[in-house]
């Protein structure tokens, strides 16, 4: 595992595919099982900076892609060196809902940036951290569309031949590196996605839940 003594899930996929209330569940799960601090966050936002330039690139001028790009990546590049890293460090489990394959996804998928550039960008960012694991909640564009409620934001606007890049994107990537991603597809009800999750995650992150009998509290593994 690259990031011990932490264990860092991120969660990716389209719009509207359930992953803020996935990272919610799954977040409290973990705690219970490994008995560890657990810590969700989320990108972009996951910060007060990071609040200001969510504010920017989803709610404010239209921008160039490599802006976009940058936006992202300094959201991203302070969320880690504040939130994610210090909790790693801690032994916490951190769960993020959207971290670097997003930016691959959106911004070089989605628009006209390449793969390969956008994806050093957030690696120089990050200081090469990657996530143990990675959830992709995989859904047709047109049905995430369905379930999404207010006003669309810029991102979720882009159109349907956009987002069905995006989606190829994000099942690329999980085919390339079958070690770091767990693919569920989220049409299915949101118990069975759940069930399947914490199977698939709790298997790549090695986890040996055990009962700590005199305490009767579960303890992970690691
Ligand atoms: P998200 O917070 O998942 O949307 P919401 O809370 O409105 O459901 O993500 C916001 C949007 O930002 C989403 O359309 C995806 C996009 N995004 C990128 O384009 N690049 C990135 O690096 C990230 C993290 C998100």
């Amino acid at each position: 595992m690259s990031n011990a003594p932490g264990y860092f899930v991120s969660f990716e996929g389209g719009d509207g595919v359930g992953k803020s209330t996935h990272v919610r569940l799954l977040g409290q799960w973990l705690g219970e099982v490994t008995g560890r601090e657990v810590v969700l966050t989320r990108e972009p936002g996951g910060t007060p900076l990071g609040a200001k330039l969510r504010q920017a690139v989803l709610h404010g001028d239209d921008m160039d892609p490599r802006t976009e790009a940058l936006l992202y990546a300094a959201d991203r590049a302070h969320h880690v060196a504040t939130v994610v890293r210090p909790a790693l460090e801690r032994g916490a489990v951190v769960v993020t809902d959207r971290y670097l394959d997003s930016s691959v996804a959106y911004q070089a998928g989605g628009r006209e940036l390449s793969e390969d550039e956008v994806e050093r960008l957030s690696l120089w960012a990050t200081g090469h951290l990657l996530p143990d694991v990675t959830v992709l909640l995989d859904l047709d564009p047109v049905v995430g569309a369905t379930r999404l409620s207010g006003a669309p934001d810029r991102l979720e606007r882009a159109g349907e031949a956009f987002h069905r890049r995006t989606r190829e994107a994000f099942l690329r990537r999980a085919a390339a590196d079958p070690r770091r991603w767990v693919v569920v597809d989220a049409s299915a009800p949101r118990e069975d996605v759940q069930a399947q999750l914490r199977v698939d995650v709790a298997a790549r992150l090695d986890l040996t839940p055990v009962v700590d009998e005199a305490a009767g509290l579960p303890e992970g593994g690691r």
